[in-house]
């Protein structure tokens, strides 16, 4: 697995497209949302808009590439599922160190995980 460099400031560019439009934007706001932790760090509400985006991605990606018999897509499930067993045990302030890993996790999971999904769904 290829470790690339998350984007500073903590922003989607173009390096990051999946080439599916609602994935794509999910993506943009999942970027978002992070970057709003970082710099809200004791806001309660951002780190449930986090967790509440997170999960609607998830399921959302998980329908496309379930009802496209995407090959990939049990170990993909399990790996979104650790993600989410993560984040929701975040509780307030969230310390430097989560918000790098979170940052640095969602950067990593669309190269190097998302990417593979290209052209498949
Ligand atoms: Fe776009 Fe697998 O998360």
């Amino acid at each position: 697995m290829v470790n690339y460099a998350a984007p500073e400031p903590y922003r989607w560019e173009t390096s990051f497209m999946v080439f599916y439009e609602r994935l794509d934007d999910e993506h943009k706001g999942l970027f978002q949302s992070l970057f709003s932790i970082g710099t809200n760090r004791d806001s309660k509400a951002a780190l449930k808009k986090c967790q509440d985006l997170m999960v609607g991605h998830f399921n959302y990606e998980q329908g496309i590439m379930s009802r496209a018999n995407y090959s990939g897509f049990k170990e993909h499930k399990e790996i979104h599922d650790g993600f989410i067993a993560h984040l929701s045990k975040l509780t307030t302030p969230v310390s430097d160190e989560e918000v790098f890993y979170c940052k640095n996790w969602l950067a990593q999971h669309i190269k190097n995980i998302d990417f593979a999904y290209r052209g498949k769904l």
